[in-house]
């Protein structure tokens, strides 16, 4: 399951991360006490105390992307990060919510009682239906022109199937489950009406059209509301004679589900990201540090991605490792894995710089090697998608309050929140701390260790 300190594997000439960086390793191995001492620059001034308070005042109010609930935890974190002295910005980013006023989905005459797409388009079309099928790119046919397209769904995202067979001039889409699973689903982007409809239904479509024409009218009438949501960035520069080029970033998502107070789901990784960056601003560092907060996670990782599309090229050459630290603090979280269930989960479930750097942390400080996974569902998954090496520290499997509103701060964890925080600010200090002058040329390296992949389910 986990190993011990003693199996860690040092290599007498340089060490090679997962990551492909090789540790150039010109001073003697790194012993654990001697790691242990520069950990504690950073771990010794860690307050669970100050980050329980944190979700307290964040969880007090549920902060939803695009509500005033949002802009108070964003105002928050920004006063927070404006009082350590840190270059503090907040970047704003449009929402889109959507308001159904009438839908409509008739075929022959019968009605379907269709539920509209989350972002179907408006519009009242009535045309021919043609079946497309899974609608899957390049199997779609130019006679789909000033028609409807009658999709099936699975395989590929609705918003894939809707793009490719607007891309052949279709004029509505029809949508059918792929299960007996009722109407209520799918999404778009305002192309064209799209309207969900059972599977029953569109398997009785599919075999009527073997017979000859059949006319469907799609009536949508929807309205879209466009709202603001932020990304708090707040940036630790190194000293200006000591500077390594590079950039780490450090993130967690403010926003909560809606009406929901999110103590864990995310206060908990604010209120680290918070921590660390109040301890970092007084430890001299020779690599920028970009302290993270991210609006809209709930809704898809919007804030993150609008982030990283708005990073300069040369700004993503500099970022070496990004840390996400989202739900940290669950007292009920991770049954009896070791560390309360920490474990780093990647997007393409390999190892990377950052699970190398969080497994040998905590093996210096606790004896375990956090144990790494694959998956997505927070804000590591854009960072990774552009090449950064990134992770996600998580307490897993989830606590039964997760997208609660008993998500409160009753069911968090001080003990837990100081064990994550300081995993990954020991381990984030091993790149920012001014005696490893730059990854490559890093003097003293931290030991490698042995760490393991775990298949665990998350909820
Ligand atoms: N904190 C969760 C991520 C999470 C939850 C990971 C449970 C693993 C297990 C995150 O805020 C979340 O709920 N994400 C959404 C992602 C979606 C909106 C793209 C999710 O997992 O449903
Ligand atoms: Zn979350």
């Amino acid at each position: 399951m986990f190993r011990r300190k003693s199996m860690i594997t040092v290599l007498a000439t340089g060490m090679l991360l997962s990551s492909g960086v090789v540790y150039a390793q010109t001073n003697s191995a790194p012993n654990a006490q001697a790691a242990t001492a520069f950990d504690n620059n950073v771990i010794k001034k860690i307050s669970a105390d100050n980050m329980y308070n944190t979700i307290k005042y964040l969880s007090a109010v549920p902060r939803e992307a695009g509500t005033e609930g949002e802009v108070r935890g964003v105002e928050y974190i920004e006063s927070q990060f404006k009082s350590l002295g840190l270059e503090t910005r907040r970047i704003p980013f449009p929402i889109y919510d959507y308001k159904l006023n009438h839908v409509l989905a008739v075929v022959d005459g019968v009605d379907f009682k269709g539920r509209a797409f989350s972002g179907s388009g408006s519009g009242n079309v009535t045309a021919e239906l043609v079946d497309v099928g899974k609608a899957l790119a390049g199997t779609i046919t130019d006679d789909v022109k000033g028609k409807i397209a009658l999709i099936e769904r699975g395989d590929i995202t609705f918003v894939e199937k809707v793009a490719n067979v607007v891309a052949k001039g279709a004029v509505g889409v029809l949508m059918y489950n792929n299960s007996a699973n009722g109407n209520n689903f799918g999404q778009a982007n305002g192309e064209v009406p799209a309207v969900a409809i059972t599977q029953a239904q569109g398997k009785g479509l599919v075999e009527k059209l073997k017979n000859g024409p059949v006319t469907a009218t799609l009536d949508v009438d929807i309205q879209k509301i466009e709202k603001t949501s932020y990304v708090v960035e707040a940036k630790l520069k190194p000293n200006k004679n000591k500077d390594t080029g590079q950039i780490v970033t450090i993130g967690a998502h403010h926003d909560s589900v809606p009406n929901g107070p999110g103590a864990n789901d995310d206060a908990s990784g604010v209120s680290a990201v918070l921590e660390l960056a109040r301890i970092l601003v007084k430890t001299p560092i020779d690599t920028e540090v970009r302290f993270l907060t991210f609006g809209s996670e709930e809704r898809g990782m919007v804030g993150s991605s609008f982030y990283v599309s708005q990073l300069p090229q040369s700004d993503i050459d500099r970022i070496v490792a990004h840390f996400q630290m989202d739900m940290i603090g669950g007292a009920e979280a991770g049954e009896d894995h070791p560390l309360g269930g920490l474990i780093m989960y990647t997007i393409n479930g390999q190892k990377n710089l950052v699970t190398d750097l969080g497994a040998s942390a905590s093996s210096r400080m606790y004896d375990v090697a956090v144990p790494y996974g694959q998956l997505g569902r927070s804000d590591h998954q854009p960072f990774h998608d552009v090449g950064i090496p990134s992770a996600l520290f998580i307490h897993s499997p989830v606590e039964p309050q997760y997208h609660k509103p008993t998500d409160t701060i009753e069911h968090i964890s001080k003990e837990k929140l100081q064990q994550a925080a300081s995993i990954v600010g020991a381990a984030a200090y091993q790149i920012v701390r001014p005696d490893t002058p730059a990854l490559e040329r890093a003097r003293v390296a931290p030991a490698l260790v042995d760490y393991d992949f775990e298949n665990r389910p998350v909820d």
